[in-house]
Parts: C-alpha cells; structure tokens; sequence
C-alpha cells in the first residue's frame, strides 16, 4: 500500500519533518518533528509542532509512532510534546545507547541518566517491521553519520535520515562522535540498491541560491547525480572527501543543546530546586 506523506521545512534549520499515512481519518506516523529553539535568549517554542498537530487535526488522523532517525545535532526533537498532545509510541534506532553514553560522558551527566534507551518507548532494530494503521514499515539500520542512524521504509518510499542529500548536495557528514565515512558509504549502498523507482526522502535540505528547498528524489537520480556517491565513486574515494570536507566544517549552532533534549527522547534536563531546566555547556571539549 502507497503511503500519503506530508512534509514540513523548517527553514530555521533546514530540516524536514513528515507525517506519512494511510489514509485520510487512519493513522499516522510522525518522523523528525522539531522543537523550536532560539539560543540567544534560550527560549523554546512548539510553533513547528504544532503545524503537525494542525495537519493531524485536519485529517483526523490517529498518531501511531513518532520515529527519530537519529539523535539530531542539529535542532531540537518535539518527540515527548508530541506524545503528550497527540499519543503515540515513540521509537529510534537500537543503538541508541551507544550515543547516550558517548554524550553522557561528554556532559558528565550524573547517574540519575541511565543510557539504556529506556527513554523511549521502543528501539527498533535492523529490518524491524512495524504497522501504521494499515501500512507495513520497515526500520533499516545504516550507521555512518551517527551509530544509530535509521531510514523507515513504507512500500516505495523511504526516509533516508542524515546519509544522503538531494543529488546537488551529497551527502551527510561523519565527524560526530562515533560517525564514520567507511560506514556511511556502506549504507548509502544499501539505499542505492532499492530499485531505480524508490522515493527518497531527505531529513535535511540546505538550498542553494539557484533552488528552492526540494527534498525527494529517487534511487536512480541519486545513482546518476549525487556529487559524492554517484555510480562509479568507490569507497575510499568517498572516504577520502567526506573526511577531508568534513574537516573544513563548523559544529552546528545548536549541537550541545541538541544532544541534551535528543537523548532524553525529547524531554528537557530535569529542572533544579528553583524550577528552571539548564543546558551544560563543556569548554574546550570541541
Ligand atoms: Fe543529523
């Protein structure tokens, strides 16, 4: 069965959200949904999340899963608002703990912060099928950008996470901690292997002057067009790239803050005695 998808830039980080359904009154899912974070006053807003739930509204639909396919870097995730508005079951790739103690180390959270992945109600593993109302989903596991990355397949459509990019763009970089090239190489094959049809669906899309923003593209434009892992690029060439680019490339603005509410599956840092939440910032750790 075709899904019905419906995505949302946000053009604060260029990242894309999705609801894909079934039907119109059936049931959805939820994937990357953003919480809206502006860090000079370090204030958060649920302006993006609320788009989904007017849309949810709209179409009457009934939230089965809300699905990260990955711990972003880069925004923050809506996953615990969303399940408090809208239901759901939330769930991301089952090496979730790996980067929960990577980042519990980093932050010397204390012991209270147990990186297991209980945070989130499910963990799904590679070829994991899953239902959405009456669509069958399947979790892909493809470690490279982070050791969790997942995409989700429903039918002929897949949602790719951080591995490639629209074809003018490329790929997703491998330089967080526990990333690696070799790997992300490695699973953007298996996603080039899907037949020539397959609908792509991009996390993020950074346009160039010469674009809009675009975010769907297929097996076969990657295959012929992606400037880093087109037909022919093997796999130290694109190794050799991706690490030499990525040496040239700032941290996101909103890393730390991200990785603190991401690994919490969406919820803020416990607040202290006076009721107000801190992020901790490390110096001289980058
Ligand atoms: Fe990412």
């Amino acid at each position: 069965m075709v899904p019905h998808v419906k995505a949302f830039f946000d053009p604060a980080t260029c990242t894309i959200s999705y609801i894909v359904f079934d039907a119109p009154n059936g049931s959805c899912a939820i994937i990357d949904p953003v919480l809206d974070y502006e860090p000079k006053s370090s204030r958060t807003s649920t302006h993006s999340a609320n788009k989904l739930i007017e849309f949810i509204h709209q179409q009457q639909l009934s939230v089965e899963w809300i699905l990260e396919t990955h711990p972003h870097a880069d925004h923050l995730s809506s996953l615990d608002y969303l399940k408090n508005q809208s239901g759901g079951k939330t769930a991301i790739g089952h090496r979730i703990p790996v980067v929960q103690q990577t980042f519990k180390e980093i932050f010397n959270f204390d012991e209270d912060f147990i990186p297991d992945g209980h945070q989130f109600d499910h963990l799904l593993t590679d070829n994991e099928l899953f239902q959405v109302g009456k669509l069958t989903a399947k979790a892909i596991s493809l470690s490279g950008h982070t050791p969790a990355d997942m995409a989700y397949q429903f039918d002929n459509v897949i949602f790719v996470g951080d591995t490639l990019f629209m074809p003018d763009l490329g790929t997703a970089r491998a330089d967080f901690p526990g990333g690696n090239a070799h790997q992300l190489f490695r699973s953007i094959q298996k996603l080039l292997t899907f037949s020539p049809e397959t609908k792509l669906l991009m996390c993020h899309d950074y346009p160039p002057a010469n674009r809009s923003a675009a975010w769907e593209s297929t097996v076969a434009q990657q295959r012929a067009h992606n400037i880093h892992v087109h037909d022919g690029i093997s796999e130290d060439e694109f190794v050799i790239m991706r690490n030499k680019r990525d040496a040239t490339l700032e941290m996101p603005t909103l890393l730390l803050p991200s990785l603190q509410v991401n690994i919490r599956a969406g919820k803020l840092p416990p607040a202290e005695q006076n009721g107000i939440a801190y992020f901790k910032i490390p110096i001289n750790w980058i």
